[in-house]
């Protein structure tokens, strides 16, 4: 039987990633089937979906939206950046029939950031606004590049400063971003979505090396737009990290790591 995978979602009919799949399939000379399974949302629903899938030979599975926190209460064993995370994003059936959860996103990030767009993270200062789980999950991966200096930012400050406390970086209230000059900023809150700007200082994006926004879509976002006319060098959304994340999924399940830079430019 050919290799299963599948994602798990509501809303699911958009999601890009059998075609990702399917191209890091073609890379590795292979054929996977990878499926969009709608689940309702309820953990009893999603478990029961999961279930189904690996008793019916699923070998792995990518989970989104609303479902990271039910897969991370769901599976036998975590990796330690799942744990981190406080989500799992990536399911892998192991040889003894466990089920362990992983979490690739940030990763998926980081290798865009630097593997993609080539901008080393070493010794410069990121600036992460949001402190929901998308920031959560992005953390220990930027962390691990050795930047100087790390700054979560939320509009709820409070927030801020318990996902700080976590990681032992710096916490900040979107009213105190002024006066500071960072190198990289990363939007990882949900503002995009409903096409928002965050309520920042334009000055803390005047010269920065590069602003991410996690979101993409058909155009830039507005974030992206408005940090450009304020002086950033360069912006990028979040297409790479998608594809990032995958490739990261793929290699766990596959022992193979794609090339992402094909697959991205397939996707614009
Ligand atoms: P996710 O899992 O996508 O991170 P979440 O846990 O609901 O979602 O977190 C959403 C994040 O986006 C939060 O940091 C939220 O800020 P608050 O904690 O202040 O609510 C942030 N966010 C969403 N819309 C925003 C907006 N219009 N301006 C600023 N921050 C926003």
């Amino acid at each position: 039987m050919t290799a299963q995978y599948a994602v798990f979602g509501n809303p699911i009919a958009h999601s890009k990633s059998p075609e990702i799949h399917a191209q890091f399939a073609a890379q590795q000379g292979e054929l996977i089937e990878y499926h969009k399974i709608l689940v309702d949302d309820s953990r009893d629903a999603f478990q029961a979906a999961v279930r189904d899938f690996f008793a019916s030979g699923g070998r792995g599975a990518n989970v989104t939206v609303p479902f990271k926190q039910y897969a991370f209460d769901l599976v036998d064993e975590l990796s330690e950046r799942a744990q981190a995370a406080g989500a799992v994003n990536t399911l892998i059936l192991l040889e003894n029939g466990k089920l362990r959860g992983d979490n690739t996103d940030g990763v998926g990030l980081v290798n865009d950031v630097v593997g993609n767009l080539k901008i080393s993270l070493q010794n410069k200062t990121i600036l992460i606004l949001g402190a929901g789980g998308a920031a959560r999950g992005v953390v220990m991966p930027i962390l691990s590049k050795q930047p100087e200096k790390v700054i979560i930012a939320n509009r709820t400050e409070s927030k801020a400063i318990e996902l700080a406390k976590q990681f032992k970086i710096q916490a900040m209230a979107f009213a105190d971003l002024r006066d500071i000059r960072v190198d990289v900023i990363v939007n990882a809150t949900s503002g995009s979505l409903n096409g928002h700007l965050l309520a920042v200082d334009d000055a803390i994006f005047a010269g920065t090396e590069l602003v991410y926004d996690m979101m993409y879509g058909r155009e830039l976002t507005k974030f992206l737009c408005h940090a450009r006319e304020c002086g950033a060098q360069q912006v990028a959304d979040g297409l790479g990290m998608l594809v990032g994340q995958a490739a990261e999924s793929f290699r766990l399940w596959r022992g193979f790591t794609p090339d992402i830079a094909p697959v991205i430019a397939a996707m614009r």
